[in-house]
């Protein structure tokens, strides 16, 4: 039995395997699943040991531990590859939109619903399960592999960079590949060669020190919230073009030969309208759909708050306003100095009848991947053999911070072997991951690292 022929042997060991990871809930943002954050990583170091790796550990940071794990069976000469994912998941807030529970995995014809399931539990668990093909057919995989599995992701990695400056050596590889990311749809496979970056901020508006009756002083005191929303509606024009100066002032414009590309990758409008939920687009005209998405930074309040906001009328004046403000960047944009342009400008045009706090919650770099490198040829291979179809070039939206941290601090490139679909609902309820492509990942995978060993 070769590889390939174990992993479709097995596929119902994988997903009964699948299911357990998945009715975990390391959600990382809260307290009280630290304890299943824990257990989510113990989990994942033992299914590592399991499929081969001679070594496997659970290694911990200032925050949420990292699961590291290594075979170096294929030797020196052989190239090494770093895999990165996160075992991490986002709360499965609001749970009564849910229609099956967000930690009992649920099938549903041919996919499976639960927290985690594309993001990143079930694509990071293709390369765990292919490792194990390997070890069960031929001994070893092809090439020496490191896995390092974060579980802050979706918080934003606050530990992630210092780990991999202090664990360089211990990382060290030729090439990092990534499953967090989606195909362009189940019968097109694509490569994503650029993400966005984030920076995200939280503003918080006082006036005056206690809440007043709106009758009494209204008029002569200053509304926070009606402030706030001044300050938001003057951060960006009516055509989404953002107001803030030098905002733009890195942006690595889109050349004319890239935009043609990007022009080629099949988009259906209507379908993509239906699947947001909207009746029309909006934003920066002189841009593509896919442009605005993917190659353009965006402004966004994520949440604002004050006042009265229970059923029924209350006429009251508050006392403060608050909005979450996050900004998707592309290169060469940098977090740092976003923020602080942000904070600049929300202080200056601050009106002087109130006060004003800017403070960041996090952020993470975007990113342009090499796409003429060998381990890239052996990607587009692979998914052409996996999918029988030519993958094609696509630019993403959604933010990966740790593929500039491998560029910057092991200097290595990174290829984002993605297998989720657009419609999985990331973030949000009913979740789900197409195990069509949980199975044909694993194949996917398989191919690439035979390429790579070759
Ligand atoms: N896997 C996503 C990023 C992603 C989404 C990539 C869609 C490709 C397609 C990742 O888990 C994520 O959610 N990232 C956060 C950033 C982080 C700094 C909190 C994001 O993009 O909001
Ligand atoms: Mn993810
Ligand atoms: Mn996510």
């Amino acid at each position: 039995m070769n590889a390939f022929e174990y992993a479709q042997a097995n596929r119902h060991q994988f997903l009964k395997e699948l299911q357990e990871f998945l009715s975990i809930p390391s959600i990382s943002t809260q307290d009280e699943h630290k304890a299943d954050i824990q257990r989510a990583a113990s989990w994942l170091r033992d299914m590592l040991q399991a499929a081969g790796f001679s070594k496997a550990e659970v290694l911990s940071t200032h925050g949420h531990p990292v699961v590291f794990a290594e075979w170096l069976a294929a030797g020196p000469e052989a190239p090494t590859v770093l895999i990165y994912g996160h075992y991490d998941v986002q709360p499965p807030d609001p749970l009564e939109e849910w229609k099956t529970l967000p930690f009992e995995p649920t099938l549903v014809g041919d996919d499976i619903f639960a927290r985690g399931a594309s993001d990143d539990k079930g694509q990071l668990f293709i390369h765990v399960k292919a490792a194990e093909a390997f070890k069960e057919t031929g001994g070893a995989p092809p090439v020496n592999l490191k896995c390092i599995f974060e579980g802050e992701e979706e918080i934003g990695s606050p530990n992630l960079e210092p780990f991999i400056r202090q664990h360089a050596g211990q990382l060290a590889a030729d090439v990092a590949v990534i499953s967090d990311s989606h195909l362009l749809s189940k019968d097109q496979p694509s490569i994503v060669y650029a993400l966005r970056g984030l920076a995200y901020v939280e503003v918080e508006v006082t006036g005056p020190d206690h809440d007043l009756h709106s009758g009494v002083y209204g008029g002569a005191v200053h509304n926070p919230i009606n402030a706030l929303c001044s300050m938001i509606a003057q951060l960006q024009d009516k055509d989404g073009h953002i107001t803030i100066p030098g905002f733009y002032d890195k942006v690595l414009p889109l050349s004319p030969d890239e935009r043609a590309e990007l022009a080629k990758v099949p988009f259906d409008r209507q379908a993509w309208l239906e699947e947001a939920g909207v009746e029309s687009d909006w934003g920066e005209p002189d841009y593509s759909i896919a442009e605005r998405t993917s190659a353009r930074p965006t402004l966004d309040v994520n949440g604002i708050w004050g006042g009265y906001i229970q059923p029924g009328a209350k006429t009251v004046l508050p006392s403060k306003a608050s909005a979450k403000i996050s900004m998707r960047l592309v290169p060469d944009q940098t977090p740092d100095e976003i923020t602080r342009l942000i904070q600049e400008y929300l202080t200056q045009i601050a009106p002087s009848t109130v006060n004003v706090q800017v403070h960041s919650l996090h952020g993470g770099e975007g990113a342009i991947v090499r796409r003429d490198s060998p381990a890239m040829q052996a990607a587009l291979r692979a998914y052409a053999q996996s999918f029988g179809k030519e993958p094609v070039f696509v630019r993403e939206g959604g933010s990966i911070p740790v593929v500039a941290t491998f560029q910057k601090v092991l200097g290595i490139e990174t290829i984002l072997m993605g297998f989720g679909l657009p419609d999985d609902r990331l973030h949000s309820p009913n979740e789900k991951f197409h195990l069509p492509n949980f199975y044909r990942g694993i194949e996917t995978v398989l191919h690439f690292l035979e390429h790579l060993g070759a």
